[in-house]
């Protein structure tokens, strides 16, 4: 069997930001107890220079075996040249403005069969641990038929986290104590744990259904009289 390979996703572009912090406490955490067979990697999106989306085709469209080459931008063949080589993704996201950033929806927004019945995890942090981000991106995640495990860890930071990181190099002891009795490693474990279990599980990706089911509706509806009628 071949290795698996999850992917953290890194979203925030701005700087000085937090994410990078955010995100290493999270692969730290998993890597504690990685199973064999699984590889970790990181992406960060702020390495692939996307701009607003501006490919002239709608990723969806594209075919579904090598969708890389059809895109008119290098920067969109990198990052779906990046993107296509996992399993499986972790989104590690802050939230702005009671949703995801528009670097992270603007990065998923520029693939599609890339992502597509792949399971995915959502880490989300903010002032009240930015569960709303992760409900927008829960949806989102739905909509390009991934596998969106129910466990969506949620870290609740302050407005000195990010000043304590550009001081200290690090996330502060205490907030990470406080994050550990509160249940939320419990819960990246947990998280973690219903990822694995899609992996293994892994039926045929969602997108072969969604594209199959048109085409064959629309065969019966040439071959048959009465589906005709329909
Ligand atoms: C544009 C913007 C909007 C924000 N909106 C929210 C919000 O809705 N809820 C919240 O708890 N924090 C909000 N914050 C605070 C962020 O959670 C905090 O700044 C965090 O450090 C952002 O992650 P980053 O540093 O990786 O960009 C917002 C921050 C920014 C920059």
């Amino acid at each position: 069997m071949h290795e698996k390979t999850i992917a953290f996703i890194t979203s925030s572009t701005r700087s000085p930001r937090l994410n990078p912090f955010i995100t290493d406490y999270v692969r730290s955490v998993i890597a504690s107890s990685l199973p064999n067979g699984i590889s970790l990697h990181s992406v960060d999106i702020t390495n692939y220079n996307l701009p607003i989306y501006n490919e002239p085709r709608i990723p969806a469209t594209l075919p579904k075996e090598d969708p890389t080459c059809h895109y008119q931008h290098e920067t969109t063949r990198k990052w779906s040249y990046e993107i296509r080589k996992y399993d499986a993704y972790i989104f590690v996201t802050p939230q702005y403005n009671w949703s995801l950033p528009a670097s992270l929806k603007n990065a998923i927004d520029y693939l599609f069969h890339e992502w597509t019945g792949k399971p995915v995890g959502i880490v989300s942090y903010g002032g009240h641990g930015g569960s709303k981000a992760a409900a927008h991106l829960q949806d989102v995640t739905r909509g390009l038929r991934m596998k969106c495990v129910s466990t969506t860890p949620s870290l609740t930071i302050t407005l000195k986290t990010l000043e304590d990181c550009m001081r200290n190099g690090r996330l502060d002891d205490g907030l990470k104590q406080l994050w550990l009795e509160g249940g939320c490693v419990e819960a990246i474990h947990k998280m973690f744990a219903e990822i694995l279990e899609n992996l293994n599980s892994s039926p045929k990706p969602l997108m072969e259904k969604t594209i199959l089911l048109p085409l064959t509706i629309g065969f019966y509806c040439r071959t048959s009289r009465i589906l005709y009628t329909i």
